[in-house]
């Protein structure tokens, strides 16, 4: 049955709206843009008032599995991070928008050689990449799914001749120096875990999200072992979570790090800070 692309949007509107989607409208039109391949805008006049079966049928699938609130992302395989798109899959974390502050606070600093611990799908150390086209750098995970996610990203971003992903249990593998560690470590409390959305609490890996303790041990390790691998003037940039400021900034100071400089996310919270070790 031909249907047209105005009922198809009303019709996987309400469902999503029903289905406890914050932005429901806004989601049905990526998630068919997807499937068509198009802007709904460009589509030809005989798909708009007449979608084929094959794209409906698509359509329905996606519609059915952002019902059961599985993230757009990990239906459509993408995100656009920074200006760039990512490959996204269950292994890695989505890309979240606030994390663009620690981008550009890294983007700030003086920099040849960057470290990304932690570094899931890529999408910090490829857009700090491909914005310093004289920059190198590597990028460790602990988790080998989202290392394979990681070097499609350098690739597909044009940056992979100039970075190195490897398996590492943070600094484990790493056995040299930079000048800049950045780092979007799990910082999520393990009890605030159960009230997460559930496009997070059921989709997102749970090696993304925390460690299993009050959401700071990530940031002890860190602040413990960072020094090692930093050139003397270097400096480490970790995001936190929005409660997080003071209880992080004081586990740094306790391990010879001041505090450089914040940035903010869009809310206004405290983001990313840049730490200097002590001289
Ligand atoms: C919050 S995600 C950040 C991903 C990506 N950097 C971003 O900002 O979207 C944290 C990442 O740390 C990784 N991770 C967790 N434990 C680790 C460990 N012991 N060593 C290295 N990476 C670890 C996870 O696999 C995950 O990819």
């Amino acid at each position: 049955m031909s249907t047209a692309v105005p009922d198809l949007m009303n019709d996987a509107t309400a469902r999503l709206r029903d289905a406890g989607v914050h932005g429901a409208g806004r989601d049905a039109c990526v998630l068919l843009e997807h499937v068509v391949g198009c802007s709904l805008a460009s589509l030809s006049e005989a798909s708009y008032y007449s979608l084929p079966a094959r794209l409906q049928h698509a359509f329905e699938n996606a519609v059915v599995q952002r019902t059961a609130r599985k993230p757009v992302s990990q239906i459509t395989g993408q995100r656009e991070f920074f200006g760039r798109r990512f490959k996204v899959t269950s292994d890695v974390l989505d890309p979240r928008p606030d994390s663009e502050s620690l981008v550009l606070l890294a983007l700030s600093k003086n920099f040849r050689c960057i470290l990304d611990v932690g570094t899931g799908s890529g999408c910090l150390l490829v857009s700090i990449l491909a914005e310093r086209s004289a920059a190198i750098g590597a990028g460790v995970d602990i988790c080998e799914k989202a290392l394979a996610v990681a070097r499609q990203n350098a690739e597909r971003n044009g940056v992979s001749s100039r970075c190195d992903f490897r398996h590492s249990n943070w600094f484990s593998t790493i056995d040299r120096k930079f000048d800049l560690i950045i780092s979007n470590p799990p910082y999520i409390d393990r009890y605030e875990c159960a009230s997460l959305a559930p496009e997070i609490r059921l989709y997102e890996p749970r090696h993304a999200l925390t460690l299993g303790g009050d959401g700071t041990e990530a940031f002890r390790i860190l602040a413990s072992k960072a020094k090692n691998h930093l050139y003397p003037g270097g400096c480490l940039i970790v995001e936190i979570g929005s409660k997080q400021f003071e209880p992080v900034k004081g586990i740094f100071a306790g391990h010879g790090f001041d505090l450089d400089q914040v940035k903010r996310d869009l809310d206004g919270n405290i983001r990313a800070l840049s730490l200097v070790p002590r001289p």
